[in-house]
């Protein structure tokens, strides 16, 4: 049996990676608050496996990691590590008060990462799996071993490196498929192999991880299981470096939906998934597609007539999933303007927000705004709301928005007056011209602040159908260093909307600046 501190069986344990390579997809950056807040949503939603961070990385993952590990009950909490002693002891230190500790030990493995990456030979390498290996295990009893880049492994190679890897103390072995060139046909029969091959497998959890460049992610993950896996990683809407890992919520509802199939099945509560996919989808900064399975704004909307006919007939005609299973709560009208604060807490109850006295009473007068501008306040209207209230608070200290104007059009030069809070608690007002109101905006913002931007990318989508839906813009600026921030707001007037989201851009920067570090494997 494993050492490990998660059981195996028929139960697939869920790997929650959203807050290390999630966090590794381009343009991502959380704040250590925002990281913790997603953890504490993961634990609600029961992943088993939290992977926190990379804590050798940087000060602010490393705090964020150690403040996940000391708070969050439940899961085991994970930290990765390269196969190097300050790795190995950095990601000990940063998890080490968790209930449930891990050390995640990666080493490429591949020819072709060994050659132009590594810059070492086979012998070289298991040798520091080992040592890599032996010394997380002489921290911790739960060791995770990855041989990256597993699928274009030799393969009686990474039978040897994983053998080596457990009688060194790995109590799980993760096969990923780093650059998702793998399909199901190929990936099963590699997981196979490993079960036939190994000798000592029994002694440990057959892991996999997948990468999405080919879109085969969730279903080599799934051939996986098929083939003997009991642990999945990936990440909440599919994010990770560059196109993302398996997308958890597609595993686990395939799981769930097909048991008669896989014949196992995770222990997630899946009623969790939709709030856990729109919280990440806010702070990273990356909005779902509409068709995207399970949480997109589509999945369970039925478009033609026929459908719709054959669907009020019978839900199971076109519905293989109840939405509620996964935390669809629709777009019914639940609030206006006469709905008073008991009305709100108990909506936002059931939302998942549980709010003290004195937000209530900050949110309450946001509330009312909001009821005051639209006839019918929807649950997509009360989650942005709570976004907007959290970016608020989390940026206490920093520049807060305080008020806009513009002129536009094409009969004027655009110009925007822009009034801001300063950290001091005074304010200042400035007017800017621009190419646009948007750029007006930006431009006056970045008179009245210290730091210097550029605006990279702007996006705007509504919150809900409607001409008077909440409109959120996203934004990303990049410093003077290329380091990328998103920046978040919403408002039912987009240009409020733009002139909060560069504002929270520039705050986060504040918060993340200096910490953005970029680590390679030869140190
Ligand atoms: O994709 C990959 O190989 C990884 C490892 C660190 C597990 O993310
Ligand atoms: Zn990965």
């Amino acid at each position: 049996m494993a050492e490990s501190d998660v059981t195996t069986n028929d139960k697939v344990i869920i790997f929650d990676t959203t807050l290390r390579d999630g966090e590794q997809s381009a343009g991502a950056g959380l704040t250590p608050d925002e990281k913790f807040r997603i953890a504490r949503q993961l634990q609600k939603l029961g992943v088993d496996v939290i992977e926190a961070g990379f804590a050798a990385s940087s000060p602010g993952d490393f705090e964020a990691v150690q403040r996940i590990a000391r708070e969050i009950d439940g899961p085991v909490i994970c930290s990765l590590a390269r196969a190097v002693p300050g790795d190995i002891d950095a990601a000990w230190e940063a998890i080490k008060d968790a209930k449930r500790p891990r050390i995640h030990v990666f080493l490429s493995s591949s020819e072709i990462h060994m050659a132009h990456q590594m810059r070492k030979g086979a012998e070289d390498i298991l040798g520091m799996a080992v040592d890599a290996v032996t010394r997380a295990a002489s921290h911790c009893k739960d060791v995770e071993f990855s041989p990256m880049d597993a699928t274009r492994t030799d393969p009686e190679y990474l039978y040897q490196i994983l053998e080596a890897a457990i009688d060194a103390g790995a109590t799980t072995v993760n096969i990923p498929d780093t650059v998702g060139y793998s399909n199901p046909v190929e990936f099963g029969a590699l997981i196979k192999g490993v079960f036939d091959k190994v000798p000592n497998i029994h002694k440990a959890t057959v892991s996999v991880h997948c990468h999405n460049d080919l879109g085969l992610a969730a279903a080599n993950s799934l051939a996986a299981v098929e083939n003997g896996a009991r642990q999945v990683e990936g990440c909440i809407n599919g994010l990770g470096e560059r196109a993302g890992n398996a997308s958890l919520e597609e595993v686990i509802m395939a799981l769930e939906t097909r048991e008669d199939h896989y014949g196992a099945k995770s222990n997630v509560n899946t009623e969790e998934i939709g709030p856990s996919s729109r919280m990440v989808a806010d702070l990273f900064g990356f909005a779902i597609q509409p068709n995207k399975a399970i949480v997109g704004q589509n999945a369970f909307r039925h478009g033609s007539g026929i459908h719709q006919d054959a669907y009020l007939k019978e839900r199971t005609t076109f519905e293989i999933m109840e939405p509620e299973s996964v935390g669809w709560r629709g777009e019914a009208i639940v609030m206006g303007k006469l709905s008073g604060r008991a009305g709100l807490r108990s909506r936002l109850g059931d939302l998942g927000y549980e709010l003290s006295n004195e937000e209530l009473a900050d949110l309450f007068p946001r509330y009312k705004d909001l009821a005051d501008t639209k006839r019918e306040v929807t649950d997509f209207d009360l989650q942005a709301l709570m976004s907007e209230q959290h970016r608020f608070s989390e940026t206490d200290q920093q520049y807060r928005f305080a008020g806009v104007k513009v002129e536009a059009g094409d009969m004027v030069t655009p110009a925007a007056t822009v009034t801001v809070g300063l950290p001091n608690g005074e304010s200042k007002t400035v007017t800017a011209q621009g190419t646009g109101p948007v750029d007006a905006v930006c431009k006056a913002i970045d008179q009245i602040v210290e730091q210097k931007c550029n605006l990279r990318e702007f996006a705007v989508a509504s919150v809900t159908d409607g001409i008077d839906a909440i409109g959120e813009v996203t934004i990303r600026v990049e410093d003077t260093e290329g380091h990328i921030y998103a920046g978040r707001g919403g408002d039912t007037d987009i240009i409020v909307a733009s002139a909060k989201a560069y504002i929270n851009a520039i705050n986060r920067m504040g918060v993340l600046g200096p910490d953005q570090t970029n680590i390679t494997f030869t140190e």
